[in-house]
C-alpha cells in the first residue's frame, strides 16, 4: 500500500535535486565534476551583509519573528521597490518567507481552490506544476518556442484561459531559458490576462540579472489593475549571492498578502531573525555589489553562448536573464557511444555526467524535452575546461544503427 497521498505522489521530487545528488555522487567517488547545473550564484554573500548577521547575533537577536516579518525588512523591500519601480506599498502589502520559493507556496495555497485551472508557459521553473498540484490546481502547461524568445504570445493565453482559470504563473526573466518580457510585451499579454481577471503570480526573483542593456520592469508596475492583481515575488538569493540565508518575499494587495500571512502561519511561521536582519543591510547598503556580479555573469553568458553555437547541430536562444543558458541538443539524440543510447534529454545530461563529468539538468524537468539547461554560475574557466569536455564527449557519439532485417 502507498502510503504517500496522492498529492505529493503527483508532484514527484525536484529534477534538478535528482542530478545534484548523482553529481554529488560521483565527486564522492572521487571524480570531478564541473556544476553547470546549479541554481545559485558562485560569489560570496557581500562583507557588509555577513557583519549585519554577525551582530544580530551578538545582539541575541535570535528568538521568533512576527510571522509576516520584520517591519524594518519590510520597510527596505518598499524603498527597494519605490526607488527601482516606483511602485508603492505599505508594510501590509509585503511578507518575507523562508525562500522565494517559499513565497511562491504561499501564494500558490492562498489563491488557488481545488480544480482550479493555473496557467503555466513552458519551459518553466520545475517546482510551478507541482506548487499548482500540491495546492489541488490543475496547471496548464503552454508551450512557447525558441523563435518567440520562449515568450508566451497573448493569443496562446487567450487560447488558454477557460472560465475555470485562476492565475498566470510568469516568470521573468526565467529560468531555465533566460526569457524576458519588455514592457511592451507585459502590456499585452497582462491586457490578456486581466480582461479574464487573472491573479498574476509573478516571480521576478532574476530582475536584477539582466543583461544586454535591457531594464526590467515588473509585472505590477504596468498599470494600477496590474498591480492590484499581481502578487510580485523576489528575494536576496539570486541579487545578493545569498542561497543559503533563506529570505524571499511577496508583494501584493494586501487581501493577498493576508492569505499567504495565514499559510505561513500555520507551516514555517517568520523567517530566520539573522537571516532577515542580513537582508535589510543587502537591501539597504551599497549596491555596486550586484553590478560588478552582473558584468561578471555577462562575460560568461557571452563566452558560454559563443561556445555553445560553435557545437555543431547546437541552437541556443541567447537569454537575456538570469544565468542560465537552455540550447536544443536534440541532434545529438538517437545517437550512441560503445552502446549507450541518448533517446532523450535525460539520457543525454547522464552521458555529459558520466562521459564529459559535467552536470547539467535535463530540458524534460522543464517540460522541454529537446533542451538541456546549463548554469554559468561558476567560474570562466571552469565554463571553457567543461564546454571543451563536452565537445569532446559528443564527438564520440554517433548515429544509432538500425538491426538489418534480413
Ligand atoms: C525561478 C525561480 N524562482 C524561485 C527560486 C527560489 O529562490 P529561493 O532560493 O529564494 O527560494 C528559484 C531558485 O532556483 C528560481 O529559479
Amino acid at each position: 500500500m502507498n502510503r504517500i497521498s496522492q498529492r505529493v505522489q503527483s508532484a514527484g521530487f525536484s529534477t534538478t535535486m535528482q542530478i545534484a545528488a548523482l553529481a554529488f555522487q560521483l565527486q564522492s567517488e572521487g571524480i570531478k565534476i564541473i556544476n553547470l547545473n546549479v541554481g545559485e550564484p558562485d560569489f560570496n554573500t557581500p562583507e557588509n551583509v555577513k557583519n549585519a548577521a554577525h551582530v544580530a547575533i551578538d545582539k541575541n537577536f535570535t528568538k521568533y519573528t512576527p510571522n509576516a516579518g520584520l517591519a524594518d525588512l519590510k520597510d527596505a523591500i518598499i524603498k527597494r521597490l519605490k526607488t527601482d519601480y516606483d511602485l508603492s506599498y505599505t508594510r501590509d502589502e509585503i511578507i518575507i518567507s523562508p525562500g522565494a520559493k517559499n513565497s511562491m507556496y504561499n501564494a500558490c495555497m492562498a489563491v488557488i481552490n481545488p480544480g482550479d485551472e493555473v496557467i503555466i508557459p513552458t519551459p518553466y521553473w520545475v517546482s510551478y506544476p507541482a506548487m499548482v498540484k500540491l495546492a489541488a490546481g490543475v496547471p496548464v502547461i503552454v508551450p512557447t518556442f525558441a523563435n518567440d524568445g520562449f515568450r508566451l504570445t497573448p493569443a496562446q493565453l487567450e487560447q488558454a484561459i477557460t472560465p475555470r482559470t485562476r492565475a498566470l504563473i510568469l516568470n521573468n526573466p526565467s529560468n531555465p531559458a533566460g526569457t524576458f518580457y519588455t514592457r511592451k510585451d507585459l502590456i499585452e499579454l497582462l491586457n490578456v490576462a486581466l480582461a479574464a481577471n487573472l491573479i498574476i503570480i509573478a516571480d521576478e526573483v532574476y530582475e536584477k540579472l539582466v543583461y544586454d542593456g535591457l531594464k526590467f520592469i515588473p509585472a505590477a508596475a504596468i498599470s494600477a489593475k496590474a498591480k492590484a492583481n499581481t502578487v510580485h515575488i523576489s528575494g536576496v538569493s539570486k541579487t545578493y549571492a545569498m542561497t543559503g540565508w533563506r529570505i524571499g518575499y511577496a508583494a501584493a494587495s494586501n487581501d493577498l498578502i493576508a492569505g499567504m500571512n495565514v499559510v505561513q502561519s500555520h507551516n514555517t511561521s517568520g523567517a530566520t531573525s539573522i537571516s532577515q536582519v542580513a537582508s535589510i543591510e543587502a537591501l539597504n547598503g551599497p549596491q555596486d555589489y550586484v553590478k560588478a556580479m552582473l558584468a561578471e555573469f555577462q562575460k560568461r553568458r557571452d563566452y558560454l553562448l559563443k561556445r555553445l553555437r560553435e557545437i555543431p547541430g547546437i541552437t541556443c536562444h541567447p537569454a537575456s536573464g538570469a544565468f542560465y543558458l537552455f540550447p536544443d541538443f536534440s541532434v545529438y539524440f538517437n545517437m550512441e557511444f560503445e552502446g549507450e543510447r541518448i533517446m532523450n534529454s535525460a539520457d543525454m545530461v547522464y552521458y555529459l555526467l558520466k562521459h564529459a563529468h559535467v552536470a547539467t539538468v535535463p530540458g524534460s524537468g522543464f517540460g522541454a524535452e529537446n533542451y538541456i539547461r546549463l548554469a554559468y554560475a561558476t567560474s570562466l574557466e571552469n565554463i571553457e575546461t567543461a564546454l571543451n569536455q563536452i565537445e569532446a564527449a559528443l564527438k564520440k557519439l554517433s548515429p544509432i544503427r538500425q538491426l538489418e532485417i534480413k
